[in-house]
């Protein structure tokens, strides 16, 4: 049997295989996800300095090609979330990646210091939330001095603990973004979060299908999308990358590495399968290696020119 076991910023993770941040939610539900086979790690939902409640609720629609969702960053706030993530890190053997989400700059170290004191063991920045400050709200992670400001921020109060800076889709040239990633000192990139935002219409009630009207994709529209930005990035930048977006098979994972990245992360195909989908993949990864000769999974990362 082919091992899976990978090495991403000096941590061995059983598997490259790793939930994302926002698809399991509750503290409990993540630490039995964190029992699954051929899981490597788990991203827990993001964290901001206060509680957010959720959007107007169908939050979650599937459609033929992903889903879209507008959950609005619902979450307890950094004070419940502190607590639950002490209690879940008892039970989990696998690493623990906390996201954080801020709506200004001044948020980020406060917020990035009271996890720090958690202890887990890599702080991701979530980019893709809207900069309350700036005057057309646009998300920090589409603007590069904001960008640069943020994860400064966070490595500010990080201290030892890595920081993973999750970049957006949503602009037009993605190398800029994780240059300047690199640059103000995180230790790894994830790529990407969910993309558009978009629209879908329920004919019959003549309205939106989501509460919120509009969110973002996620799911198999965005695999080709991903793995673009992925590859791109990885021809960019020194530092690892946890590939995203649309992987649901063990031969999407494998794409994923082919073109650059270190960790795999998996969303919206536990929505369709639940947890078992991790077995499944790592079973698929593994028999791809056997059938095509593929020695270990370092031997084919970033092959693709
Ligand atoms: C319902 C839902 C909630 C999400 N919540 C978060 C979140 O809180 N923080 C975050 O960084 N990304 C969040 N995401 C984005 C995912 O982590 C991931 O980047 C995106 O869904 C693409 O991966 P996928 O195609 O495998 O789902 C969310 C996605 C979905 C579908």
């Amino acid at each position: 049997m082919k091992t899976l076991q990978t090495k991403f910023c000096n941590v061995t993770f059983p598997s490259p295989l790793i939930s994302v941040s926002g698809i399991v939610t509750s503290p409990q539900a993540n630490a039995v996800l964190a029992k699954e086979k051929g899981i490597g790690a788990i991203t827990w939902k993001s964290v901001s300095l206060r509680e957010r409640k959720s959007h107007p609720v169908p939050v979650v629609v599937p459609y033929s090609s992903g889903y879209i969702n507008s959950v609005g960053l619902q979450n307890p706030g950094l004070e419940q979330a502190a607590k639950d993530i002490l209690h879940i890190k008892k039970q989990i053997r696998v690493p623990l990646i906390i996201s954080i989400v801020a709506f200004q700059i001044s948020e980020f170290y406060p917020l990035a210091l009271g996890v720090a004191k958690t202890r887990p063991d890599f702080i991701e920045i979530n980019l893709s939330c809207p900069n309350v400050d700036d005057e057309a709200g646009k998300p920090f992670g589409t603007d590069l001095l904001m960008t640069t400001l943020a994860i400064q921020e966070v490595k500010r109060a990080a201290g030892d603990i890595p920081v993973i800076a999750k970049l957006t889709p949503n602009v037009v040239d993605i190398t800029e973004f994780a240059r300047a990633a690199e640059e103000a000192g995180a230790d790894a990139i994830s790529a990407i979060n969910t993309s558009g935002p978009g629209l879908l219409i329920d004919v019959s009630k003549r309205k939106p299908k989501l509460g919120h009207k509009i969110g973002g994709i996620s799911g198999k529209a965005i695999k080709p999308l991903a793995l673009r930005c992925v590859y791109e990035i990885a021809k960019t930048v020194n530092i690892p990358i946890i590939g995203i977006g649309g992987v649901s098979t063990g031969e999407d994972a494998i794409e994923m590495i082919m073109v650059g990245a270190t960790l795999v992360g998996v969303g919206s195909a536990i929505f369709g399968v639940g947890n078992s989908i991790f077995p499944k993949i790592a079973q698929q990864m593994q028999d791809i290696m056997e059938k095509h000769h593929i020695r270990d999974l370092k031997s084919i990362k970033k092959c693709i020119d």
